[in-house]
């Protein structure tokens, strides 16, 4: 059935800065495309009124010299975010900018933390079980088997996912599921996969 314990998104950014060093008032074209991530971001946490506390998402940031980088938004522990774009790149430039160390994982504000490397120092963590990743040639999310507990979702930006990451998920057994037919942008791809799992977490 799956879902019980909670969801974890990994998207994965094959262009977007890693460095912070990019242009609130132009963020598409001078942070490799954030902005796709941001709208994710604000797919997989928020609610009409309120934030979805089972739900963490990584951001693996593979664009620009201080990449690859990873931040970690765990819902459970977020103090709010707010839905519009230019206050949550806010918040990812500080997360960047933030003077951390070099290794392991830095919480710069509640619930927001930062690593250095890319999709492989996260893998450890993801459960064989529900390991799905989002592609439109995967089978029918809707006709999907999951087994109980949590499920991680994996989606790539405008520019898919990179060789790296594919290779993790083969090589981890991960289930390719479509949400439709057509190819279509992450954050809506996010929203139909969250609201499938939402309509069979009300079933049972
Ligand atoms: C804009 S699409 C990427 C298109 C890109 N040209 C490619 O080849 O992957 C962004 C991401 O949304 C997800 N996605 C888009 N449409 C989907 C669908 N119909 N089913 C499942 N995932 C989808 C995938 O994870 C994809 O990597």
């Amino acid at each position: 059935m799956g879902d019980d314990g909670g969801r974890r998104v990994v998207l994965v950014a094959q262009r977007a800065s890693g460095s912070g060093r990019f242009r609130l008032d132009d963020l598409p074209s001078t942070s490799g495309r954030l902005d796709v991530h941001l709208r994710c971001l604000r797919a997989a946490f928020l609610l009409s009124h309120g934030l979805r506390r089972d739900v963490t998402v990584e951001l693996v940031l593979l664009g620009d010299r201080e990449a690859p980088r990873v931040v970690r938004l765990v819902g459970a522990s977020l103090r709010f975010l707010r839905p519009d774009e230019r206050a949550m790149a806010v918040l990812m430039q500080k997360i960047l900018t933030a003077e951390v160390g070099s290794e392991g994982w830095h919480e710069v504000r509640p619930g927001c933390f930062v690593s250095r490397g890319g999709t492989a120092t996260l893998e450890a963590d993801w459960h064989p079980e529900n390991l799905l990743w989002l592609d439109e040639t995967g089978e029918d999310l809707r006709a999907a088997s999951l087994a109980p507990g949590p499920v991680t979702l994996v989606l790539g930006d405008h520019h898919g996912l990179d060789d790296a990451t594919r290779a993790i998920l083969e090589g981890r057994g991960a289930k390719k599921v479509s949400i439709g037919p057509l190819s279509v942008h992450a954050d809506d791809a996010l929203a139909v996969a969250f609201n499938e799992l939402d309509r069979r977490a009300s079933a049972r």
